[in-house]
């Protein structure tokens, strides 16, 4: 078999998944050394630690005052589904997807709510739909960047401010490190594993004015478990959202999520986050730009993803073979980059088209991924070598 010169240097850091995703630079266990473990998370200890977990996220994430900030179960699903089971059916609601997460609220929309009216306006991976089709006078749910193709809403201007539904927004692979107008956005989800590389289980909610309304002027016509429960006698619960969890968290990925919060702010907040994963989409995409082999899933350069960088593999060599051939190859590419112990976790999401995914939000840093790219070349050629001496 061909042997090709390895490169050099190797990333520092090898963590590319785009989920749980790399700690912030300098993490260790030591950061978690306050945590009130041990202790009752209704204590005052421990009561003002998820306070100070809300308070931060309002900072870095420039939530406005009267946007609800909770703490609630089962990571960005929970968040996300608790909104779903809890808001809609009210009026028709149309479902905006483009990849699997977004597809996977059209599924417990269509299937699981079974909601008589409900519209989907779809793409495949790669691309947006028409947003202009959306009707806002209806609920609107949506992905702000899907995570498994790397395409992302460029911002919030084709939601009207003066609106009649609610826009539900999945922003979990957003938050942190695209900005999110909140004044367009009724409910926003996320999970701490992202952008931020927290521990994943606890999800974020963050509720407009006009979602407490609805919460407090509509009751759904199905019964909703305790764990999604927001309201009480037609009241929103309050304390959810001033850190009176609905169940036990885990204290340690409390004080693990402030402790990355109190990262951001040393990185420059929200615009130091930003800034970070914006150069480091750079680095991969000039990359590409001089990679004949190599390029993006996202076909709109407006609408690329700076955390969840989806890469194709379009060497005509490889584009020529079936699905499954491109596939296998994909992955013994993804498979000799963890083997050097240069990339972990960077194959494909299961249901997207085959190739790589880097994950590039803030907590990677921009020379590790100047290091990795180098190795990309390498792991192209040999794998390439070796499907032509197979042949
Ligand atoms: C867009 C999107 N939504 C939802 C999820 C599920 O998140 P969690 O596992 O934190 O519930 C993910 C995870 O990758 C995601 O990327």
């Amino acid at each position: 078999m061909t042997t090709f010169a390895k490169p050099d240097v190797r990333p520092a850091n090898s963590n590319f998944s785009s989920g749980p995703c790399t700690k912030r630079p300098g993490w260790t266990l030591e950061a978690l050394a306050d945590a009130p473990l041990g202790r009752s998370h209704r204590a005052k200890i421990g009561k003002a630690r998820l306070e100070r977990a809300i308070e931060l996220t309002r900072d870095v994430l420039r939530v406005p005052a009267d946007w609800r900030i909770g703490i609630v179960p089962a990571s960005d699903t929970g968040a996300v589904e608790m909104a779903l089971w809890s808001l809609l059916g009210e009026r028709g609601v149309d479902m905006v997807a483009w990849e699997s997460f977004g597809s996977g609220w059209v599924t417990d929309v269509v299937k699981q709510l079974k909601l008589a009216d409900a519209r989907k306006i779809e793409a495949g991976y790669g691309e947006l739909p028409d947003l202009d089709q959306i009707d806002f006078s209806r609920d609107v749910v949506f992905t702000w960047n899907g995570t498994t193709s790397g395409v992302r809403v460029p911002n919030a201007d084709f939601i009207p401010a003066d609106r009649e539904g609610l826009t539900i927004c999945d922003a979990t692979s957003a938050a942190f490190a695209q900005p999110l107008d909140f004044s367009k956005l009724d409910v926003v989800t996320f999970s701490w594993q992202k952008v931020l590389g927290g521990e994943a289980a606890h999800g974020m909610l963050i509720l407009s004015p006009r979602a407490v309304e609805r919460l407090e002027s509509y009751t759904p016509a199905w019964p909703l478990p305790k764990i999604f429960r927001l309201t009480k006698g037609g009241k929103l619960i309050e304390g959810i959202f001033k850190g009176e969890t609905i169940n036990t968290p885990s204290m340690l990925c409390v004080e693990d999520y402030i402790d990355a919060l109190e990262w951001a702010v040393s990185v420059g907040g929200l615009d130091g986050l930003v800034q970070r994963a914006d150069a480091n989409f750079a680095v991969i995409d000039a990359f590409v730009a001089k990679s004949p082999w190599l390029g993006h899933l996202a076909v709109e350069p407006s609408t690329r993803s700076n955390t969840s960088v989806c890469l194709s593999i379009v060497d005509p060599d490889i584009v020529a073979l079936d699905k499954e051939a491109q596939a296998a190859f994909a992955k013994s590419m993804v498979s000799l980059l963890d083997k050097e112990g240069v990339a972990y976790d960077i194959g494909h999401y299961r249901d997207a088209p085959p190739g790589l995914r880097i994950w590039a939000g803030a907590t990677v840093e921009t020379t590790d991924l100047e290091r990795l790219m180098p190795w990309l070349d390498w792991a192209f050629t040999t794998q390439k070598a070796a499907l032509k001496a197979a042949a």
